[in-house]
């Protein structure tokens, strides 16, 4: 495994990571679960992403008896948990001071650890000053509750902002952002933050870097039945991912990419994830998995980065025609 440095902070994140999202609670037992993140953990990974919303707090709950199963040592572990999705009440929803310390307390109770090493931002809240925010998030971390926050799906100018009252009033500045990065979902990752990886230091630990399944190209003929498209509860995703024109532009690249991947001797995924690590602004690519097969194979891809060469990453290029305006030409390097 290779370890990244999370942004100008000095914590490493594995470069490959694994995540909770659909799958623990959802679409996954507990025993799965165990197996998919002892396949990570026994690869090198060190970082593990949850959040209060998933399964509505179940993948937290799952998470925490397993790491009380595996007996990990907690300080080879990078945790993380999301707050933003609380539950039905009026105070369990969004980024106020209440609702990101109650939110927190609840999440490493699900979790049965006196800390997570990271904490998001979910979303963005505006009903909430960023200032109390960011007063909250700083709370968090003074508390020992936490070592790191950050955000997810922030637009740039509310990262500065958060950054800039923290560097004011002498608090604790966010570190990170969890954004959605694939070769299908670019625009922020390349264009919106390239400023910020300098100006502030940015780390990025990216999600859906397999477009949930549609870069592995087991959509290309159809829906299959254990996939998670399939799953009724995200039939939305469905629609968006497959159903609509430019999902079906999207898989017809899908389909283009397949050769290239051949040639390389890799697997559809193991090219999708190599080409996320490609990005030197990338910390970390969160995986998913809904076997402990995938994991395998996904986590073989740290060997393979080097298969992609400027040549190859150029043909890529070509066939996904969609590099955002002003991104840097890394690729090429
Ligand atoms: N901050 C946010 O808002 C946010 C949002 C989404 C996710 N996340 C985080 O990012 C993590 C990863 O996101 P994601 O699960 O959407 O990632 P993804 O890599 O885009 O999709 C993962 C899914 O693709 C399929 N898959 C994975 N490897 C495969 C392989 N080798 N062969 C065939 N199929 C394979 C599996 O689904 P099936 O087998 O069921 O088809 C798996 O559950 C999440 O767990 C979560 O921690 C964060």
């Amino acid at each position: 495994m290779e370890y990244r440095f999370l942004g100008n902070s000095g914590l490493k994140v594995s470069a490959l990571s694994f995540g909770a999202w659909v799958t623990f609670g959802d679409q996954i037992d507990e025993d799965l679960a165990y197996k998919s993140m002892k396949a990570a953990y026994d690869a090198g990974v060190n970082f593990f992403d949850n959040a209060e919303a998933y399964a509505g707090g179940q993948a937290e709950t799952m998470m925490g008896n397993i790491l009380q199963k595996t007996g990990w040592k907690r300080s080879d572990l990078v945790l993380s948990t999301k707050i933003f999705w609380g539950g039905e009440g009026p105070n369990d929803l969004g980024l106020s001071f209440k609702h990101i310390i109650e939110g927190a307390n609840a999440a490493l109770q699900r979790l049965q650890t006196d800390y997570v090493d990271l904490i998001y931002c979910h979303r963005p809240d505006v009903h909430t000053p960023i200032e109390e925010t960011v007063r909250a998030m700083n709370q968090v971390i003074r508390e020992g509750k936490a070592f790191y926050w950050g955000t997810s799906e922030w637009s740039a100018e509310q990262i500065r902002e958060a950054y800039h009252i923290a560097r004011r009033d002498h608090l604790q500045p966010p570190t990170m952002e969890q954004p959605q990065y694939n070769m299908f979902h670019r625009e922020k990752v390349e264009g919106d933050f390239k400023p910020l990886y300098d100006e502030i230091g940015l780390g990025t630990t990216i999600w859906s870097p397999l477009a949930s399944g549609l870069l592995t190209g087991k959509y290309n003929n159809g829906i299959p039945e254990d996939s998670r498209l399939s799953m009724e509860k995200y039939d939305w995703l469905r629609e968006r991912l497959i159903e609509s024109d430019s999902g079906q532009r999207k898989l017809e690249k899908v389909k283009k990419l397949a050769p290239i991947a051949d040639e390389l001797d890799m697997a559809m995924p193991q090219l999708a994830l190599a080409w996320c690590l490609k990005n030197p602004n990338v910390s970390t690519v969160i995986t998913g998995a809904s076997k402990p097969e995938q994991v395998e194979q996904n986590m073989k891809t740290i060997d393979m980065v080097d298969r992609m060469t400027p040549d190859v990453m150029r043909r890529i290029e070509d066939i996904l025609d969609n590099k955002p305006e002003g991104a840097d030409d890394f690729r090429a390097m």
